[in-house]
């Protein structure tokens, strides 16, 4: 297997949905290139619309007419966030301090991710939030409008919802504080402050005063480091050759993935490193190489939360030990991302411990052969789908679509990089 050429893998997820929702938001128009054109996008892009954003058609370069903070108009119909959590969560922050009633609805997965912790915040602050299905479950009602300030604790250290705390304080005009043990993600924090929000960020904790307006947006949306992570992977586990990935973000809460496996004995180097809009961005160089054992625990998981699953499969390609805990937030992504890479692992013959918050995989190269369900998950299909290119074929993933949510063309890539 020989890796070959540079790739540019397509617009950050969360940056884009960001981009839309914050351009939402500001007084003018703002200008957004680079984003992402995938189905999670396209859910973010038809809600604003419902609520009376015109949101063009999405294109590589395109403006966004803000309606201001308080500017949603109610919507005549439920908010289908299709399988993105990242939707369904900041627009009901964004929601929060508008005085609108909406419903808010999703797929089957997005149906069985919980949403409490997002709501219970957002209620302490003044929203009235009710479940009318099963409590923790969408579909969710809200009714936004007059706010109060709030000080949280965000124990899951999710981004989604400090994000959507931020969102509240921005559109409810109320002094918010969210404090963390583990540091997510910080995209939004990052944006707001380009566009003249008063943001602070000391130690864990990030403080958002009122502002009366929001600034339109200039963006240039770098690539998805989660993205680049199978790429990275595939090329790691190749025999020769070397890939470049530009024009990447490199956040360091985004690039766990990397460091870990540059613990393990990769060869990845950063290059052309430059700050673009508030992010780190830059292009990455990887050539093959013998990894060593993994250990990963709590501290690392934020910064690579959803390259999980494709760590394991890079073990089990390589035949090296790697022990994942403190990880029991993979249980509520799209699917028990927990549950199914080990039995996916399984499957193709990897022996693999399920631990409550992980799972251990233990060193040994066994020849992999069998086919593994995706659950419809993108992000397994991809991790997944590293391991059907790099044997050649003998794993299978059972469907190809699901890729779509965060990259339409992931196989296409794949084939054209790996030979
Ligand atoms: C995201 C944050 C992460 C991540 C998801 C996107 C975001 O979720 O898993 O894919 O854009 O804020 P949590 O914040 O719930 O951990």
């Amino acid at each position: 297997m020989k890796v070959s050429g540079t790739i540019r893998v397509p617009g950050d997820k969360s940056i884009s949905h960001r981009s839309l929702i914050l351009a939402s938001l500001a007084d003018g128009d703002s200008r957004i290139r680079g984003i992402l054109d995938s189905r999670d996008i396209q859910s973010t892009a038809s809600v604003l619309r419902a609520l009376g954003v015109n949101v063009p058609e999405l294109s590589a370069d395109f403006t966004l007419r803000g309606n201001g903070l308080r500017g949603y108009s109610q919507p005549r119909e439920d908010l289908d966030c299709g399988n993105s959590g990242t939707t369904a969560r900041l627009i009901m922050g964004a929601i929060a301090g508008n005085e609108i009633f909406a419903r808010i609805v999703g797929d089957e997965s997005l149906s069985r991710r919980p949403m409490r912790r997002v709501t219970e915040p957002l209620a302490e602050m003044g929203a009235v939030i009710e479940y009318p299905g099963k409590a923790d479950s969408l579909p969710v009602t809200i009714t936004g409008g007059k706010l109060h300030a709030l000080d949280w604790d965000n124990v899951t250290s999710s981004a989604q919802v400090k994000s959507a705390i931020l969102l509240a304080g921005l559109t409810g005009k109320a002094r918010v504080a969210v404090n963390e043990t583990i540091a997510s993600r910080d995209h939004t924090e990052r944006m707001l402050r380009a566009m003249g929000a008063k943001v602070e960020t000391v130690k864990k904790r990030v403080e958002l005063k009122p502002v009366k307006t929001l600034n339109p947006l200039d963006i240039q949306v770098p690539g998805d480091p989660s993205s680049a992570a199978y790429f990275i992977a595939a090329a790691v586990l190749s025999e020769s050759g070397e890939l470049r990935l530009s024009n990447v973000c490199l956040n360091t809460t985004r690039t766990g993935f990397i460091m870990i496996l540059i613990a393990a004995g990769a060869s990845i180097e950063y290059e052309n490193e430059r700050l673009s809009g508030g992010e780190l961005v830059g292009d990455i160089l990887v050539r093959p190489a013998q990894l060593g054992a993994m250990e990963v625990d709590v501290d690392d998981i934020v910064s690579m939360i959803d390259e999980i699953p494709l760590l394991a499969c890079v073990a089990a390609a390589a035949g090296v030990e790697v022990r994942v805990t403190g990880a029991a937030e993979l249980r509520a992504k799209e699917s028990d991302r927990i549950a199914v890479t080990a039995a996916n692992l399984r499957a193709i013959g990897v022996q693999v411990e399920e631990l409550p918050d992980g799972f251990h995989i233990k060193e040994g190269k066994q020849k992999l052969r069998g086919t593994v369900k995706t659950h419809e998950d993108h992000r397994i299909a991809m991790s997944f789908g590293v391991l059907e290119k790099v044997t050649g074929g003998d794993v299978t993933v059972d469907e190809r679509d699901s890729v779509a949510v965060s990259y339409p063309a992931f196989w296409n890539d794949l084939d054209r990089v790996i030979q």
